[in-house]
């Protein structure tokens, strides 16, 4: 499987980490040995490699901030389109930075390698949450797949245990989907301000510079529509979804709660209704005997609901460049094992 990366940050390069740490265990395990024969990053340059790139030698360009022109053969001057076209990759995996509100420059890269009949994996909730049907739609009708494994919960096996595992329609999804607020919301309740948990959170790489996108819910927001309109059934827009973020909650509130029994939460549900599926996100006041109350600091979870199984809950980290480079792993993977 030849591999062409659009996009080369944090995920791209923790996904050639965890390449480099089990490339062994998956050849021996599954005759899984991919080859990365392209890559294409605006901040860090383009390298055209057909027999493969030396991952070690990608991963340490990375952490040096070198130019990986330096690795391969040509390259410089193509844009994405171009090394899409000109690597031979059986498959693209599109990493570059989300865009909620237009799903650019990912849904023009993913667009372009379906129809060239070339496989998509992506970490990149923008496209797959405003247009996910439609690039389903045009990967079966060039005989590829599209992947999008670590758009929720990042590494922790969601779609999969949803294709592969289960054998009846889900009812409802709710969950916690957004770790940066999780956090916020434990270190609240154990006494600290919403300044002085932003700041820690900052601090520990789980919060933006700007944490708008999670604080307001719209990080949630995106998650829960891709699971209304891709594994629920639904037709959503995240315009038509109703969404409240943390900023309004009152620290002392929070603080309370534990003691009456219960615990605050920024729950995303999506459902089928009469009226068809419908999601919402907000702050709710959850009992401790819920599942999802006992999930503290950066951790997801989410519990899918369906008969005759009642209630799965999963739970797993949520974000992380390996965690989710793990996620892009297993979508590579389950598309060489279909292609067997
Ligand atoms: N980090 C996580 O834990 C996590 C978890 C789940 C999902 N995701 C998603 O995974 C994707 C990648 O995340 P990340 O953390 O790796 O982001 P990142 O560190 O910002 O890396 C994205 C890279 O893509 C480059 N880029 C931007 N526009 C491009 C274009 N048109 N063509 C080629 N390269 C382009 C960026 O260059 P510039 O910096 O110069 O723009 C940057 O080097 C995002 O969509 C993110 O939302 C991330």
């Amino acid at each position: 499987m030849r591999l062409c990366l659009i996009g080369y940050g944090r995920v791209g390069y923790g996904f050639v980490r965890v390449l480099h740490r089990h490339g062994g265990w998956l050849a021996q395990r599954f005759g899984f040995a991919p080859r990365i024969v392209a890559v294409h990053d605006l901040r860090r340059g383009t390298v055209l490699a057909p027999a493969g790139l030396d991952l070690a030698r990608l991963a340490a360009a990375w952490e040096e901030n070198r130019d990986l022109g330096e690795l391969g053969e040509r390259g410089p001057g193509l844009d994405a389109f171009a090394v899409i076209r000109e690597s031979e990759a059986d498959v693209v995996v599109e990493l570059t930075p989300t865009d909620l509100r237009t799903g650019e420059p990912a849904a023009g890269h993913i667009r372009f390698a379906l129809a060239s009949g070339k496989h998509v994996v992506t970490t990149n909730k923008g496209p797959v949450a405003l247009f996910g049907k439609e690039l389903l739609a045009l990967a079966r009708e060039h005989g590829v797949q599209f992947r999008f494994e670590g758009t929720v919960m990042a590494g922790t096996p969601l779609f999969s245990l949803v294709d592969f595992g289960l054998a009846a329609p889900i009812r409802r999804v709710r969950g916690i989907l957004n770790g940066t607020t999780n956090f916020l919301l434990t270190a609240m309740e154990a006494g600290r301000t919403y300044a002085e948990a932003l700041a820690e959170a900052q601090r520990r790489g789980y919060a933006e510079a700007d944490p708008t996108a999670d604080v307001e819910g719209h990080d949630a927001l995106a998650k829960i529509v891709i699971l209304a309109n891709l594994v629920l059934e639904g037709d959503l827009r995240p315009s038509e979804v109703p969404c409240r973020g943390i900023t309004g909650l009152d620290p002392a509130e929070v603080r309370r709660a534990p003691r009456e029994g219960f615990r605050w939460k920024l729950v995303a549900e999506a459902r089928r209704s009469a009226d068809g599926v419908v999601a919402q996100v907000g702050p709710e006041r959850l009992p401790l005997s819920d599942p999802l109350a006992q999930v503290g600091g950066a951790l997801n979870a989410l519990t899918l609901e369906l008969d005759p199984l009642g209630a799965v809950t999963l739970v797993g980290p949520g974000a992380g460049p390996e965690v989710t480079g793990h996620a892009v792993l297993a979508d590579l993977l389950a598309i060489h094992r279909g292609l067997r």
